[in-house]
């Protein structure tokens, strides 16, 4: 390899919200302790460097030291044609692209743009907790598709339960997350093709995110909703360097809207947004030049998933836990040692000293789970799950 991801890069004091965020965090109510000795693995952000194309480019922005207002230069465009046609046999038009300076702000402008106060948009739970801040905090109403979770730890959609909520008449939205997080779901063409199908069928747009959709286990494939939908008249499509290459400090965000109409709406409420030399530099450079270092980090999470899962089998067995098809979290079923999720909570936040994030955080669907996130070095994941192993050995 020619990245080497097991190097300790110290965050701290890069105003990190992971490394320095403490006090944000217990302000939040994430966690009661964090100081100098606290592993963080709650947010999905990578300890890991960026590739190397992406570092020149940025030095080269730098070097030039003026950083007055930008452009999207045609270069910019060009990146994101050639990264979805070479990864995902995407066709993506120059003109179907609309930046955002973030998925959550896209997601919320979404909600704002091409829905009503008082209407209801389907989300599945347990689901990444910003889609329900994002329709509750605008005045709408969740309708939660709360997804199955079967015997073996996996999930699947509920499709009854979709299609009578998406036929319910104030239903006008329903924000999808594939690669779901947090569950690691990569859906099927054929469950992308049902949702696509009822969601045309009863005039329900659909916002897709797909920001992990570049992060997904060596031997899974992951194909982007419009690519079975046949219309894609109904479909917004959040896509973002910010999560694929570690850069959510960049605020890059890139909204596929082919419906002109749609996209008109939504341009006019996003207003206007230029870009940072940043940004851009560093899409361009990760686009064209930041294969060779995501296949490599690919390699490296799928062996740190199998590490989790074989410690856990040893150390931890009454711990429910698979890899997931996509994304770079873990979801962990605390369920099996009997004991309230506050308990949990204490034995890995307090005595572990290591900061996850609660499954109450995505829905009452999440309550005995808790999230981690894989992407840092190995020996950093490793001594996080030694330590919590260590408050859970009187339960085994
Ligand atoms: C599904 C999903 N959407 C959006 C985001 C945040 O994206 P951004 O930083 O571009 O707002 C995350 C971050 O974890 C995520 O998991």
């Amino acid at each position: 390899m020619k990245y080497n991801f097991d190097e300790v890069i110290n965050r701290r004091n890069t105003y990190s919200m992971k490394w320095d965020g403490g006090e944000f965090l217990k302000e939040f109510g994430l966690t009661e302790r964090y100081d100098e000795d606290t592993i963080p693995l709650f947010t999905a952000d990578m300890d890991l460097p960026v590739p190397q194309p992406m570092i020149d480019a940025l030095h080269k922005t730098v070097d030039h030291r003026i950083f007055g207002y930008s452009i999207f230069p045609n270069e910019y465009f060009e990146a994101i044609q050639h990264w979805f046609k070479k990864r995902h046999d995407w066709d993506i038009k120059k003109e179907e692209i609309v930046f955002s300076p973030g998925t959550v702000h896209a997601v919320n402008v979404a909600v704002r743009a091409l829905t009503k106060p008082g209407e209801g948009i389907i989300i599945q739970r347990p689901v990444y907790p910003p889609f329900t801040s994002g329709v509750e905090g605008n005045g709408r109403v969740v309708r939660n598709n709360a997804l199955k979770y079967d015997e073996e730890g996996y999930y699947t959609i509920d499709f009854d339960d979709f299609e009578a909520k998406a036929k319910e008449e104030t239903t006008t939205m329903f924000i999808l997350c594939n690669p779901h997080n947090p569950t690691g779901r990569i859906f099927k063409e054929d469950e992308l093709k049902r949702l696509s199908d009822i969601c045309a069928a009863n005039g329900v747009v659909i916002v897709a995110d797909e920001i992990h959709g570049d992060l997904i286990r060596q031997d899974q494939t992951f194909t982007p909703i419009v690519k079975v939908a046949g219309t894609t008249d109904h479909i917004v499509t959040c896509t973002a360097i910010n999560k694929t290459f570690n850069v959510a400090g960049l605020h890059c965000t890139n909204v596929i809207i082919t419906n002109p109409e749609l996209r008109k709406k939504y341009s006019q409420a996003m207003g206007m947004n230029l870009p940072s030399p940043f940004m851009v530099s560093a899409l361009i450079a990760a686009y064209h030049e930041g294969e060779e270092w995501l296949d490599q980090l690919k390699e490296y999470i799928d062996g740190t998933m199998e590490w989790v899962v074989n410690f856990l089998a040893e150390n931890m067995p009454k711990v429910k836990v698979r890899i997931p098809e996509g994304t770079y979290v873990m979801w962990m079923d605390f369920s099996g040692y009997g004991i309230s999720p506050e308990e949990v909570h204490d034995r890995i936040y307090n005595k572990a000293n290591v900061v996850l994030e609660d499954g109450k955080m995505f829905g009452q669907e999440g309550l005995p789970f808790q999230r981690i996130c894989i992407p840092s070095p190995r020996p950093i994941i490793k001594e996080a799950f030694e330590r919590i192993a260590k408050e859970f050995e009187d339960l085994n």
